[in-house]
């Protein structure tokens, strides 16, 4: 598997930030913006999408996701999540469950220039996967 070099991080970073000034976030006012390199070495990138309704609203990992399957993407290898301000914000724990399936446990998460990614599996650890299902299978 291909692994992030410190030129990806920085390009993540930045479109990252660039993508959370996109948000749309009117009740939080918390501005999101995710951004992951593909094995393909794209970036796919995604912000997140507030509702009235407060439950309806979309985080920015899911549009990347989504993103990341409509451009014919299979696999994230490294991800940034970031506010407006370009620091980096911790993905919520649904966020972490889907990005699972698509990057991995070993999937490196941004935590800014002056420290090491942290690994999905670090901020996900005895995860719920497809293994727990393949072994109810009859
Ligand atoms: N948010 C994300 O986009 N990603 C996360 O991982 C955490 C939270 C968004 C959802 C909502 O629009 C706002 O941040 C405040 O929770």
């Amino acid at each position: 598997m291909a692994q992030a070099e410190p030129a990806d991080w920085i390009t993540l970073r930045a479109t990252a930030k660039e993508v959370a000034r996109r948000a749309y976030a009117p009740w939080s006012k918390l501005h999101v913006g995710a951004a992951g390199l593909t094995d393909q070495h794209t970036v796919v990138s995604g912000c997140n999408v507030e509702n009235a309704s407060f439950g309806l609203s979309l985080c920015a990992e899911c549009g990347l996701v989504s993103a990341l399957r409509a451009q014919g993407g299979e696999r994230i290898i490294a991800l940034s999540v970031v506010t407006e301000d370009g620091l980096p914000l911790a993905p919520c724990g649904r966020c972490r469950q889907v990005l699972l399936e698509h990057g991995g446990p070993e999937l490196p998460i941004d935590q800014g220039a002056n420290a090491d990614p942290i690994t999905l599996g670090e901020l996900l650890p005895g995860a719920f996967d497809a293994s727990e299902l393949a072994r109810r299978q009859p």
